[in-house]
């Protein structure tokens, strides 16, 4: 079976624990490495997180800690929805896996300029390392097979009425990226919104009997709790997790492709992903934006990745 080698870039992050649960051991994926930005909660945080899953979990899987601060803007963190440690509600050991001694970004550079132009990158939180790598070596432009990313909205934002959290907490970054000519896969909020996690999904994964599963429960939990206060709603999505399932199951997703630019013009719409949905502005489209997803094939294939998980 033929693997996509991959790097995850994420802010852990509830969603984005389920979205290294699925990456780590599913057939399909080659997990070269998981590089950690501010996001969610600052960069301490969001590596002891990703640490914390890696060790729960038995990811062997060198991690590395990236930007702790925007390019530009002044920092926000998402701990509303996150907690105050960025991933409440699991409990995990004391932590004893070490992030690896580089710096992220230079991880990104090197990796991508060893490679033969076959590694996706799959970026979960704010686009800090992508795009400061981007401008550090911006050779690397050419050797990016694809990037798909969770971020962004073509309608509603939900920290902004426009703008969704991970294009908001670094738009400078993302207008970078955006605009680098890779091919773009963006799975923003009108898709990723449609994996609303409910009861029954915890229970179905916590009845697989195994520790990931018991640590999807504690996770979304969680979410559901902060979802519920934040935004009235029964249910949280998994966001981050839809990117991870796309690359492993493509045709669960409808796509289309459009222009999309980042508004860094600093107004009501600062951070907004403008999507050119009905081709407007008669531009060549820079990207896939994700408009639907089969929610049956999504919990089946999220559920067969908690199997994959021995104890
Ligand atoms: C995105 O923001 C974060 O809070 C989540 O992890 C997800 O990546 C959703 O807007
Ligand atoms: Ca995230």
């Amino acid at each position: 079976m033929e693997k996509r080698k991959i790097i995850l870039d994420c802010d852990p992050g509830h969603d984005d624990a389920i979205a290294m649960m699925m990456a780590a051991r599913h057939p399909k994926i080659d997990l070269l490495g998981i590089t950690i930005v501010a996001g969610n909660q600052t960069l301490d945080k969001t590596l002891t997180n990703g640490l914390n899953v890696c060790q729960h979990l038995d990811i062997q899987v060198p991690v590395y800690a990236g930007m702790s601060v925007p390019m530009l803007r002044q920092q926000v963190v998402a701990d509303d929805i996150h907690g105050e440690t960025g991933l409440d509600g699991p409990v995990f050991a004391p932590l004893v896996r070490e992030a690896e001694n580089k710096h992220a970004v230079a991880y990104l550079i090197e990796t991508l300029m060893a490679s033969d132009g076959d590694i996706v990158l799959v970026p979960v939180g704010p686009l800090s390392n992508i795009g400061m790598a981007m401008r550090m070596e911006p050779r690397i432009v050419g050797k990016i097979k694809e990037i798909v990313l969770m971020g962004g909205a073509y309608g509603l934002g939900n920290v902004t009425p426009a703008a969704e959290f991970n294009i908001f907490a670094d738009p400078e970054a993302a207008h970078i990226v955006f605009a680098s000519g890779v091919p773009l896969v963006m799975m923003g909020l009108d898709l990723t919104n449609q994996t609303v996690c409910t009861p029954d999904i915890i229970e179905r994964m916590e009845n697989v009997g195994n520790r990931a599963g018991k640590l999807f429960g504690d996770i979304m939990r969680f979410t559901l709790k902060t979802q519920h206060e934040v935004y009235g709603l029964e249910g949280g999505p998994v966001h981050d997790a839809t990117c991870v399932a796309y690359l492993i199951e493509p045709d669960i997703f409808t796509l289309q492709e459009m222009f999309t630019e980042i508004d860094i013009t600093g107004g009501p719409s600062y951070g907004r992903t403008v999507c050119d949905y009905y081709g407007n502005l008669g531009k060549p489209a820079n990207g896939k934006v994700g408009i639907t997803l089969n929610r049956d094939r999504f919990w089946d294939l999220v559920e067969r990745c908690v199997s994959l998980y021995r104890d």
